[in-house]
C-alpha cells in the first residue's frame, strides 16, 4: 500500500473525486492521502476537509523556488513519503515543478491535463482547442517529466467538439471525463499495472 499526495491550488475537483473513490473504497492500494496546496485561500482545501476529514497542508510559496520545495519535500517526508514509494498527484496544480524536483520523484508524479496531449499544454488548453477548430479533444493523465505538461501518458479519453461549444461547455464535457481518468490512472499506479519503456507505458 502506498500514499498518495494530492497537489492543488484551486477548487479541487478532480481532488475531490480521487477523495471520493478512495472513501468507498475503489482506489485499491493507495492507503493513506494528503492533500497539500501553494494557496491558503484554495477552495479545494476545505472540501477535503469538511467532506473528507482529510489531512491538508499548506506550503506558502516562500523566497525561492527552491525554498517551496524544500518545505514540501520535508512535508512530504515527515508524512511519510519515501522517495521510491509514495505518489504525487497535480489537480489543477498551478506552479511548475523544478527539474531536481522532478528526478527526485521520477515517474512518481502524475499530472492530469485538459487535452490530448501533446496537443494544447499550458495554460487554458480548451480555449487553445475552440481557436485551433479541432473537431475533437480530450484529456490526458500523464507521468510527470521536466517539460510542461509532458511526459510518459498512462490514460487519455477523447471528448467531441459541437459547433455550440463555448469555453466553458467544453470545458465542463473535458471535467467529467477527467474525474473518471484520473482515479484509474491512479488505480493501475498504485496497483503495479504499468509498465513504463522509454516515453511509452504499457498495461499489465
Ligand atoms: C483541470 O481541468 C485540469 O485538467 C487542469 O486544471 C483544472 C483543475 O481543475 N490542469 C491543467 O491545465 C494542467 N496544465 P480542478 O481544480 O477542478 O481539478
Amino acid at each position: 500500500m502506498i500514499n498518495l499526495a494530492i497537489l492543488i491550488s484551486g477548487r479541487g475537483s478532480n481532488m475531490k473525486s480521487i477523495l471520493q473513490a478512495h472513501k468507498s473504497g475503489e482506489l485499491e492500494g493507495i492507503n493513506e492521502i494528503i492533500v497539500v496546496s501553494n494557496k491558503v485561500d484554495a477552495p479545494g482545501l476545505e472540501v477535503a476537509k469538511k467532506e473528507f476529514g482529510a489531512n491538508t497542508i499548506i506550503i506558502r510559496p516562500g523566497e525561492s523556488k527552491q525554498e517551496f520545495e524544500n518545505n514540501l519535500i520535508h512535508e512530504l517526508q515527515y508524512n511519510n513519503f519515501l522517495k521510491n514509494d509514495g505518489l504525487i498527484c497535480l489537480a489543477g496544480f498551478m506552479r511548475i515543478l523544478s527539474p531536481e524536483f522532478v528526478n527526485l520523484y521520477k515517474n512518481r508524479i502524475v499530472n492530469i491535463h485538459p487535452s490530448l496531449l501533446p496537443s494544447f499544454k499550458g495554460l487554458n488548453a480548451q480555449k487553445q482547442a475552440l481557436l485551433a477548430g479541432v473537431k475533437v479533444t480530450g484529456c490526458t493523465v500523464h507521468l510527470v517529466d521536466v517539460g510542461i505538461d509532458s511526459g510518459p501518458i498512462i490514460l487519455q479519453k477523447c471528448v467531441p467538439v459541437f459547433d455550440t461549444d463555448t469555453e466553458v461547455t467544453l470545458s465542463q464535457r473535458i471535467l467529467i471525463e477527467e474525474h473518471k481518468i484520473y482515479v484509474k490512472a491512479l488505480k493501475l499506479l498504485a496497483t503495479n499495472k504499468l509498465v513504463i519503456k522509454e516515453n511509452r507505458v504499457f498495461q499489465i
